[in-house]
């Protein structure tokens, strides 16, 4: 059986969610639409994906109460300084009283005032960051906002952070319950989750088929273990994901396609150690950003 959520200090995280970076218009309305009439309990949403009301308006046409849904949004960098301002717009755009989970978006904090809404940049085009104001206060006026508005804020949370960054904001007394960054068999952190669960944060795998045009779809190794599960690509990966032990969140436009990737298999010992020997062969990243350097790990 596979498994249908995760345990979070206070309540359950779904296995499954529907990322919804780049679904827009009518298509992404009826994808979302689609999904959660479907199953999906997890949505995953960020301010800076720019489509906060289209995915308000979906949660709406479902018709799924919300008290069954589990709301990810993510505070955007150029709002660090603003978080609350950020979290009022997210409610309001989203049309809910509560979000699940808040994440920070990114470590990274750009100027609120800057030249562009999402990567601001100098006049030597570097990135123009918010000056005097690093992650760490960020992270501490995210706390400060959970601890007075419990009710519309569950639980907060990281993405994109290292073993440095995390080591910084733990400092706090305060441990975020996620941290959601990549994860495929290409990318799979190990040393990052063996922090995290020392830790008890849990990993939330975003991008886990690779993201747009992945080329894990068209591995013929993988090929082989997909056709021999009677499965796609696309459902090892996801499976992999949650035999690893972190919650997944593809992300399709196609109603098919979002079908098949909450239809998940249980993988055999030697497929699921195939496919993490097969990812190893050539590790990589999909997702970079100009406003942060991951570590190697
Ligand atoms: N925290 C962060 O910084 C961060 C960064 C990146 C992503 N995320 C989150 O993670 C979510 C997922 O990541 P992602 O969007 O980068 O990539 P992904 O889910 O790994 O891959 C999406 C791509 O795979 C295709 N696809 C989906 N299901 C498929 C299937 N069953 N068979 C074949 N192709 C399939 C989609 O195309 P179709 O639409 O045509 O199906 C799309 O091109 C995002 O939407 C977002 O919510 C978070």
């Amino acid at each position: 059986m596979v498994k249908s959520s995760f345990r979070l200090k206070d309540g359950e995280i779904p296995s499954i969610g529907l990322g919804t970076w780049q679904l827009e218009g009518k298509k992404g309305l009826d994808a979302i639409v689609h999904a959660i009439r479907g199953g999906y309990k997890m949505i995953d949403c960020a301010f800076s994906y720019w489509n906060q009301e289209l995915v308000g308006r979906a949660i709406k046409e479902s018709g799924v109460p919300r008290s069954e849904l589990f709301i990810v949004d993510k505070l955007a960098n150029t709002w660090h300084t603003a978080a609350e301002d950020c979290l009022d717009e997210t409610l309001k755009n989203l049309d809910v009283d509560s979000l699940d989970l808040w994440l920070m978006h990114w470590p990274s904090s750009l100027n609120h005032n800057g030249n562009d809404r999402k990567c601001p940049r100098l006049a030597d085009d570097s990135v123009d960051y918010e000056k005097d104001w690093d992650y760490l206060k960020t992270w501490e006026t995210m706390v400060e906002i959970q601890r007075r508005r419990p009710h519309e804020v569950k639980r907060i949370g990281v993405a994109n952070f290292g073993i440095k960054e995390l080591e910084r904001i733990i400092q706090t007394g305060v441990v975020p319950e996620v941290n959601q960054v990549e994860l495929h068999p290409e990318c799979n952190q190990k040393l990052l989750n063996e922090y995290c669960d020392k830790k008890g944060i849990l990993l939330v795998g975003y991008s886990p088929l690779g993201s747009i045009g992945s080329p894990l779809l068209k591995n013929s190794k993988l090929e082989a273990i997909a056709a021999k599960n009677n499965a796609s690509v696309a459902q090892c990966l996801l499976s992999w994901g949650i035999q690893s032990g972190w919650p997944v969140i593809p992300r399709s436009s196609s109603p098919e396609r979002i079908d098949q990737n909450i239809t998940l298999i249980q993988l055999s010992e030697d497929d699921f150690r195939r496919i993490t020997e097969i990812g190893a062969e050539s590790p990589k990243r999909y997702i970079n950003a100009p406003w942060y350097t991951f570590d190697d790990h």
